[in-house]
């Protein structure tokens, strides 16, 4: 399978196709944009309750971040419940606590119904301090998830070679692969009769009283209800303003000692580091995470992974590296993700998005969400995680300091655009983002001398992409849409590539 970068991760393996026969001008109940964990999930819900539903990907089935998560099923999330008590209120944060729980039983019950083989398996997580200032957040961390009714141990050891100053084991969390995952649904999907269309990209939505006519790259689908499912929804919407996105590191690496922690773990540095293992071909590998950032903010992204592998290294006796990848995730701005009907739409379509690190569980929780929505027009956790929600306090500070940098990247990237004078100023590997007269372009030059010359302005809003030398793609500091090297659209918002100019061999 192929994915949003260059580099390849743990869980990508043979390329198959996951496209149906489909008759597009046919009717359906509901059209799931995105073959994520996200979409996959609520379209297999759907489909379960006698819906005829449609998953539109544009590439292919866990293209995008569910391809590239670490895959860690925590109850606990990086918006720590003591903050949600402080923003939303102790009942509201009780709700939030019991949403980590009802996705891995989602996520249990699937597995169970279709017998899926995807390596899921409960452990139990460690979450440690290093420093004093990690311990005060520890103790918050578990004073708030003790008023939630969450469980966190104080322990005296973890299994992890890295030297602590407390620690707290939080049982039942878990683990999966969640390509093998995700593919399991997509047979029950088809087998139930859901229909999936590979390749086929998302164009635009009309909107009426009682139906929806979406245009795709492979033509139009009419349908009741739409789900974007694609990280972040396309268009320009209140969401791109309350979302930033982020780019996470992770990397896979053989041990010398064959002494692999089993169990989670999680540091509290920021950004922190986390740990678990996955079984490949046989042998056990320790996948660290870590080295986040704010998409288009890394003058050099390969040097997030030298950071990574450096970092482990001091800990664990590593013997290979086997595997670097990054994935994008979106970061809300009051701390909670938005999943439910999409803001300035009537009543039939919907989103999810502002997942943080907890994509597979949020993901999840999605499905049911979305379902309940759609079939009995009402969730439980509605008001939680409604996009629509207003806070006036929670999160209100980052939205001004989020939409700041928003405006600074635009207006800062707009006026001081390099100027060259020849292309031959680039050198091979190397890659720029310049000003000619009135226009400016993003170039790629390849070790053999092959020139990639774009348009560097982002289709979606007009900010100029970011080069991210990790995975040989241009990247939107704005709102992450993202493109590869000819300018192909990897990542939404956006649904439009970059203007290409040529590529060419120089002589
Ligand atoms: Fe919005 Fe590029 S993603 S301007």
């Amino acid at each position: 399978m192929y994915r949003d970068g260059a580099r390849k991760s743990i869980w990508q393996d043979e390329i198959r196709k996951f496209s149906t026969e489909n008759d597009l001008s046919q009717w359906f109940d509901t059209v799931i944009v995105g073959g994520g964990i996200t979409g996959v999930s609520t379209a297999l819900k759907l489909q379960e309750s006698g819906q005829k539903c449609i998953i539109i990907e544009a590439a292919n089935i866990g293209f995008g971040t569910t391809g590239g998560t670490t895959a860690h099923l925590n109850d606990f999330f990086d918006t720590t419940f003591a903050q949600a008590i402080k923003d939303f209120g102790l009942e509201n944060a009780k709700l939030y606590a019991e949403s980590g729980k009802d996705a891995i039983r989602i996520i249990e019950d699937n597995i169970e119904k279709y017998d899926i083989s995807c390596d899921f398996i409960r452990k139990d997580a460690y979450l440690f301090a290093l420093d004093e200032d990690q311990e005060k957040q520890l103790k918050d961390i578990v004073t708030g998830a003790a008023q939630v009714g969450h469980e966190m141990m104080y322990v005296n050891e973890i299994p992890f070679p890295i030297p602590f100053r407390e620690a707290v084991r939080i049982p039942d969390q878990g683990q999966f692969h969640p390509i093998k995952y995700i593919k399991a649904l997509c047979e029950a999907f088809i087998q139930l009769g859901g229909a999936i269309e590979e390749k086929c990209v998302s164009e635009e939505h009309e909107e009426y009283d009682d139906h929806i006519v979406l245009t795709t790259s492979k033509g139009t689908i009419k349908v009741k209800n739409l789900v974007y499912a694609t990280h972040i929804p396309p268009g320009i919407n209140v969401l791109h303003f309350t979302n930033a996105p982020y780019r996470s590191y992770a990397m896979a690496f053989s041990l010398k000692d064959n002494s692999y922690p089993r169990e989670l773990g999680y540091d509290l540095c920021d950004p922190y580091h986390y740990y678990r293992i996955q079984e490949y071909e046989g042998e056990n590998l320790l996948i660290a995470g870590g080295e986040d950032h704010k998409t288009g903010h890394s003058e050099d992204t390969g040097e997030c992974f030298s950071r990574l592998e450096s970092y482990v290294r001091e800990h664990f006796d590593v013997e290979t590296t086997y595997f670097s990848w990054s994935s994008q995730y979106y970061e809300p701005v009051d701390g909670l993700p938005y999943i439910g009907r999409l803001p300035g739409t009537k009543q039939r379509i919907f989103t999810a998005t502002g997942f943080r690190g907890n994509g597979m569980i949020f993901g999840t929780l999605s499905s049911q969400i979305l379902h309940d929505l759609i079939v009995t027009g009402q969730s439980k956790y509605e008001p939680l995680f409604n996009p629509l929600r207003i806070k006036p306090i929670a999160g209100f500070a980052d939205f001004v300091k989020e939409n700041a940098a928003v405006a600074f990247d635009y207006i800062k990237d707009k006026i001081f655009v390099e100027r060259i004078d020849s292309l031959s100023e680039i050198k091979p590997g190397e890659a720029k983002v310049f000003r000619y007269e009135s226009d400016t372009y993003a170039l790629y030059k390849e070790i053999n001398g092959t020139f990639h010359l774009l348009r560097s302005t982002c289709p979606h809003a007009s900010c100029e992409v970011r080069w991210n030398s990790a995975e040989l793609s241009w990247d939107c500091p704005c709102h992450g849409s993202r493109f590869n090297i000819n300018g192909k659209r990897l990542n939404g918002p956006t649904t439009k590539n970059l203007d290409k100019i040529f590529p060419f061999q120089k002589k």
